[in-house]
């Protein structure tokens, strides 16, 4: 063990694989007296790499930090610590935080004072470590996803010792309420519903990052969303791993994810959204209660991965190509608009041209509007990454290119169906191409940019939609 470490707990891969029948704890998150202040007159920046459920945990160490008497900047060599919530689900996503933290070793040296902070998802991995103690020195505090709540002592030890931190658990996972969230937008919150993955899809590191599927409460939920209605919020977007699979157990049976979309709904909000749904436990009961209130937004992002059901058997997905075109269907019988997005990965070990062939027959069936597209990256430690038939990575590139052209002409046909249409916007404010134009979001999360006043900032407006391109919607204010 390297003597230099004041903290020391390091992950490990197979501690994280393990589910054990344990109850979650709910705890509370707590401040000791000794860290109030701590960050007086000292200033921090946060870069979130990854997924929304990165996004809403930097608003939680956002407000971690505010607490403490810290300043949020946004010049990085000016900040005293510099926190980078990290991504691992692909090696291109670990490559570039790679190159982010390498760069900043000069930095380091002229101020030897500041703090360089990694959390997220990648300490999680036992590879990051090793490169940490080797290769990154410059890397002040290391924590993970399970321990976001014990920041302040971080900070507080590394302040009193000035010797390296690094605790990461590979634990199941507690939930800890009561957080303080610092809100990147002030009409748009994220929710998180549930957290950790029990999906163990074989190409996916999440199960062991993230730890094991677990529920917040639906009165804590319930309280969060009157809170922001309260506080002038407009939109929620419910967030989890696999958010379908959410479960909580009350007196009379189970209290499942339609359930709380339904309270959700009554709350009043005015747009509700949710991600990530697995197919496999998107249930009829959910489908019926998005079609039933208004404020459940006609759009919903449905990952399928691949249209082969020899590679979805391989992937551990646990439905067909057609139980998924079924679900869809059924789902376009309720809401005939509803606006299809989804997650395709190509390349997978053991995917045949005939395989590839069935994804793009399931694109076309499925007519999506959008997709994020990936070539496989084999994750150390998962099941896929030991399979012998790895795909060839030039006809990985070549089926990537093709997907994208599909999926390309379905954004572009679900942009044209609005032309003539006048939709809903929530305005976020000015484009960053073109500061003319006031850009937003309709209820089918379609982009829309149109000229405007900065007083329309925050609020719902109807926008005639004049033209349709692939990418975006114009039009003008009515
Ligand atoms: N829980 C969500 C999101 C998981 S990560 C879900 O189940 O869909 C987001 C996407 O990254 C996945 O949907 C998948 O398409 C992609 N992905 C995950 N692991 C990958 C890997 N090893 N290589 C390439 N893409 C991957
Ligand atoms: Fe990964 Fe599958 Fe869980 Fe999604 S459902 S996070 S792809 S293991
Ligand atoms: Fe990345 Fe972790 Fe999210 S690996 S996609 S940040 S759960």
């Amino acid at each position: 063990m390297n003597k230099d470490y004041s903290k020391y707990f390091e992950p490990s891969l197979k501690d994280a694989r393990k589910r054990i029948e344990k109850e979650t704890e709910n705890i509370s998150f707590t401040l000791e007296e000794k860290y109030i202040g701590i960050g007086i007159g000292l200033t921090y920046l946060i870069k979130t790499y990854g997924c929304q459920g990165n996004l809403a945990d930097s608003e939680k160490i956002a407000g971690i930090l505010d607490l403490l008497g810290f300043q949020e900047i946004d010049d990085e060599s000016k900040a005293d610590v510099l926190i980078f919530n990290t991504c691992c689900i692909r090696a291109n996503a670990e490559n570039r935080i790679y190159g982010e933290l390498g760069r900043l070793k000069g930095l380091k040296k002229e101020r030897p004072e500041m703090l360089i902070c990694l959390c997220g998802c990648m300490p999680q991995e036992e590879v990051t470590i090793e490169l940490l103690k080797n290769k990154y020195k410059q890397v002040d505090i290391i924590f993970g996803t399970h321990n976001i709540h014990m920041l302040p002592s971080y900070i507080y030890e590394a302040y009193q010792t000035r010797k390296r931190i690094l605790e990461v658990y590979s634990m199941e996972g507690n939930i800890v309420e009561g957080v303080p969230i610092k809100r990147a937008h002030e009409k748009k919150a994220w929710v998180d519903i549930m957290y950790g993955c029990d999906e163990f899809c074989t190409y996916c590191i999440v199960p062991y990052t993230r730890g094991k599927e677990r529920s917040r409460l639906p009165k804590d939920i319930i309280n969060e969303t009157i809170q922001l209605v309260k506080d002038g919020y407009i939109e929620i977007t419910l967030l989890g791993q696999n958010v379908n699979a959410y479960q909580v157990k009350v007196e009379n049976g189970n209290y499942t994810f339609a359930n709380l979309l339904e309270d959700l709904a009554k709350t009043g909000i005015q747009r509700i959204r949710y991600t990530t749904s697995h197919p496999k436990d998107l249930d009829k009961a959910t489908m019926d209660v998005m079609a039933k209130y208004p404020n459940i937004m006609p759009h919903l992002h449905l990952p399928v991965q691949s249209g082969s059901n020899q590679i979805l058997k391989k992937m551990n997905r646990k439905y067909t190509k057609e139980q998924y075109l079924e679900k869809v269907n059924y789902l376009k019988s309720l809401i005939p608009d509803l606006a299809l997005t989804t997650d395709i990965i190509v390349g997978f070990p053991g995917e045949t041209d005939d395989d590839f062939k069935e994804t793009l027959d399931l694109v076309e069936k499925a007519q999506f509007e959008g997709a994020y597209t990936f070539i496989y990256s084999p994750r150390e430690g998962t099941p896929a990454a030991k399979f012998t038939n790895q795909v060839d990575p030039i006809i990985s590139k070549e089926r990537l290119l093709l997907l994208n052209k599909y999926i390309n002409d379905g954004f572009a046909r679900g942009n044209k169906r609005f032309e003539g249409e006048t939709v809903e916007v929530l305005v976020e404010g000015f484009s960053a191409k073109n500061p003319q134009l006031l850009t937003g979001y309709t209820k089918h999360n379609k982009l829309v940019n149109f000229v405007g006043s900065k007083e329309l900032i925050g609020n719902l407006v109807n926008v005639k939609i004049e033209k349709a391109y692939t990418w975006h919607l114009k039009g003008k204010i009515i």
